[in-house]
């Protein structure tokens, strides 16, 4: 029996992908402290992302547009959302990445002790959605103290400080839309504008609306990005030969061995759902109105898929579950995806070597997030 096994409750320090590496042959699923179902195996995970009748998304008693909504009316505010994150509407702000990127990767000192998470990641991901959202650049400040509050909030499983920190996170999106709103015809021409002017069955967005698919959009985005940064940097850092392919690598190729790396080191752990009546899934019964994490980063080293583990950015591709699967896989995927790769490509051209610091070894994660709290390198 592998009842109540601290899944998500790993020491600071520790590599929570050892932990399920280790469970997951011979534990498909497991219970956490929490007393919630979590599927390790990849197929599991596949299978409960694509089943929407018997795993609903409706886990919070909070509003979270589009995430936590089933059915039809999931659909109706995902074709809002889809359609600011398509190829053609995210075209035009490739330049606009390029130039947050090389204004940044300019500045960084050189010589010295950087932390690729905090200094490089968050700072880059702040800036590229302020100006992907048209938010004014003296947010920035705010912005990164708010993540590393919410960083801190999270690590620390105090609910309350949690609540408050998402209801400051709020109170910034409030400052974007009320002026927004009042300002009519008025308002700057920019996506956060066009937002405001969505409606759904023929009705404008409410505010709570609005505030729940922009907290979603950056709440939980700088910090994946900014992970996903930490975890890039780190593993190039520690295979310069890989280095090497990427300099002269097609964006395409690039863009298949980021998602690669964040296969094997996926710090976007998991998703919750709940069940909507008595499961039989990973050779457990799971009963009605269960709560179930899937965890993509266990599920995306699982070995009945991925072999020993092999690096094969080709190869993985169609397996990968980084960006989640079924109805809510992610729809910010090909904006993650251009600003990762704008990222690497940018700070690989503007440095001639990454190094990781001998006394200072990358600090990791503890749950909820995985990939790394902090990655000392040195730029030259
Ligand atoms: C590297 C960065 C990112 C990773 C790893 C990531 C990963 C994911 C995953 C795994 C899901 C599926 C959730 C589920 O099934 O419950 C998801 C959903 C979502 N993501 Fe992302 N994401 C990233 C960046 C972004 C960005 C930049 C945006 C938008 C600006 C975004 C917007 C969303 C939204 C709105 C959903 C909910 C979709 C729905 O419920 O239909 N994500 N993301």
């Amino acid at each position: 029996m592998t009842d109540h096994m601290p899944d998500d409750l790993s020491a600071a320090g520790r590599d929570l992908r050892a932990y399920t590496d280790e469970l997951r042959p011979k534990h498909p699923v497991v219970r956490n402290s929490k007393g919630e179902w979590v599927l390790l195996r990849h197929a599991d995970v596949l299978a409960a992302a694509q089943d929407h009748e018997r795993f609903s998304s409706q886990v919070s008693r909070y509003l979270q547009v589009p995430n936590g909504l089933d059915g039809e009316e999931h659909t109706r505010y995902r074709h809002v959302i889809e359609r600011h994150l398509s190829r053609d509407a995210l075209e035009p702000f490739i330049p606009v990445f390029k130039r947050v990127a090389s204004q940044l990767m300019a500045v960084l000192p050189r010589g010295q002790v950087l932390d690729a998470v905090n200094d490089i990641g968050a700072v880059f991901a702040v800036r590229a959605q302020c100006a992907w959202l048209g938010w004014p650049a003296e947010l920035e400040p705010r912005l990164l103290a708010w993540m590393g509050e919410n960083h801190a909030a999270t690590r620390s499983g105090d609910r309350d400080w949690a609540a408050g920190v998402a209801e400051q996170f709020d109170e910034i999106i409030r400052s974007v839309i009320q002026p927004r709103r009042a300002a009519g015809d008025k308002a700057p021409d920019d996506l956060t504008t066009k937002l405001c002017r969505e409606t759904v069955n023929g009705q404008l967005l409410t505010e709570p609306e609005l505030v729940s698919i922009l907290r979603n959009w950056t709440g939980g985005d700088l910090g994946s990005i900014a992970l996903c940064v930490g975890v890039l940097i780190a593993h190039i850092a520690q295979h310069p030969e890989l280095v090497v392919r990427l300099r002269a690598a097609p964006d395409a190729e690039v863009e298949a061995i980021i998602n690669e790396i964040l296969r094997l080191d996926n710090p976007f752990v998991s998703n919750r759902r709940v069940t909507t009546c008595p499961v039989h899934i990973g050779g457990r019964d799971i009963p009605s109105g269960a709560m179930v994490k899937l965890n993509w980063t266990s599920a995306n080293r699982d070995e009945a898929v991925f072999g020993n583990n092999q690096f094969d950015p080709e190869g993985n591709a169609a397996a990968n579950l980084i960006y989640g699967a079924g109805k809510h896989a992610c729809p910010g995927r090909l904006l993650a995806t251009w600003e990762l790769r704008i990222a690497l490509q940018t700070l690989l051209a503007s440095v001639q070597t990454i190094e990781l610091v001998p006394d200072q070894p990358p600090e990791r994660e503890v749950a909820p997030v995985g990939g790394y709290h902090r990655v000392p390198v040195v730029l030259t």
